[in-house]
């Protein structure tokens, strides 16, 4: 069926505080960026060595009215120059849903603008279209390699509200996977990027870890079976702090396998959705550049392109809320000031 085309009346604020960012955009109806702020709650949660969620709604609450207030003056707009509002109601921690779709919705509200209640994994879906980010917009259907802490799946991406889940992880997010690894070599939560920079000086053909699932038909996911044996390394050299150059030589053959791992996966995804136009990665884990190394090869071999946007746009913002908005209005969707906060909202 064909939708009516609608431009956005304005430009279109978005909000993201679905776990430990607090984050507004101002983009213009075509994409532009206007303006854009993301306030990471880490040091928050330092202590916790994860995310709480009751200290993230209220770190969210202190944030967010600021936030916008700074966004709209760099942007020089006030609340009525504005065309629609929107907010990431899911899937995520209800305190933070509660608090960012609460607060574009009074905004709404009061300024009588449309208010837009965007799913997250949406939202990482379509970044790739903002415009300007690749060389060529990606058209559908592409496939999508989410990757992040919370979520390890293949989507197509076959339109604007049309998504088929693939494959997911049967335990661990990738980003999880990480994050345990990285404590189990005392690097600080969330251990992606410090995990990524201790690699870089460590032997990846060290360890042979094992890689669940490699070769296995569909594009799942599973990641104990690893993140096990990297435990069982690490406890088997004793208790006393590892070595640096032993650690290194951990995270480098962890990653190697991860690598692997996604590069099969992602290669039977394509056999799955043989008409995709492109790859893309997106969710915080797609900042790892061995990663997208390994993906770029697979994606490379059946002559696609991979897009990865840049890691600010991988990881989550509210760039991505504010253009799955304008995306969503202009395939004629929208939603009213009842639409719900959803804290499972699968694609
Ligand atoms: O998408 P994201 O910012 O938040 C959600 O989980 O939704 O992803 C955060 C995850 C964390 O697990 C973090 O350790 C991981 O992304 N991450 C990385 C890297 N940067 C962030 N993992 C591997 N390599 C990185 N460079
Ligand atoms: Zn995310």
């Amino acid at each position: 069926m064909e939708r009516k085309v609608t431009q956005p009346a304005g430009p279109v604020l978005g909000i993201e505080s679905s776990c430990d960012e607090t984050a507004a955009a101002i983009l213009a109806p075509d994409g532009e960026i206007l303006a854009e702020r993301v306030l990471s709650q880490l040091a928050d949660h330092a202590a916790f060595g994860g995310v709480v969620p009751e200290i993230a709604a209220r770190a969210h609450l202190a944030a967010l009215g600021p936030m916008v207030a700074e966004a709209l003056r760099e942007a020089g707009l006030g609340f009525g120059d504005l065309g629609a509002i929107a907010a990431t109601a899911g899937p995520g921690l209800i305190g933070g849903l509660l608090v960012g779709t609460g607060f574009a919705k009074g905004a709404a509200l009061a300024a009588g603008k449309s208010y837009l209640a965007i799913n997250h994994l949406e939202a990482h879906a379509l970044t790739a279209r903002l415009p300007g980010l690749a060389a060529v917009q990606p058209a559908f259907p592409y496939l999508l390699l989410l990757v992040s802490g919370g979520h390890c799946q293949c989507v197509a991406v076959e339109g604007v509200g049309a998504y088929r889940r693939l494959g997911t992880t049967l335990d661990d997010a990738v980003g999880e996977a990480f994050d345990k690894v990285a404590k189990l070599l005392g690097l600080p939560y969330p251990g992606g990027p410090g995990l990524e920079a201790l690699a870089r000086d460590g032997d990846e053909a060290a360890f042979g870890l094992p890689r669940p699932l490699l070769h296995r038909a569909g594009c799942d996911f599973s990641f104990s079976g690893l993140k096990t044996a990297v435990a069982q390394l690490v406890l088997g050299q004793g208790e006393a702090a590892l070595p640096r150059q032993l650690a290194a030589d951990i995270a480098a053959s962890f990653q190697a396998a991860v690598a692997d791992i996604l590069g099969d996966r992602l290669q039977h995804a394509l056999t799955m959705l043989p008409n995709a136009t492109a790859v893309v990665i997106a969710g915080g884990v797609a900042a790892n550049q061995r990663l997208r190394a390994r993906l770029a090869e697979v994606v490379g071999g059946q002559s696609k392109n991979l897009i990865a946007p840049p890691p600010r746009l991988c990881g989550d913002n509210a760039v991505m809320v504010a253009w799955a908005a304008i995306e969503r209005l202009r395939a004629g969707f929208a939603d009213d000031l009842t639409a719900p906060c959803r804290p499972r909202w699968p694609l």
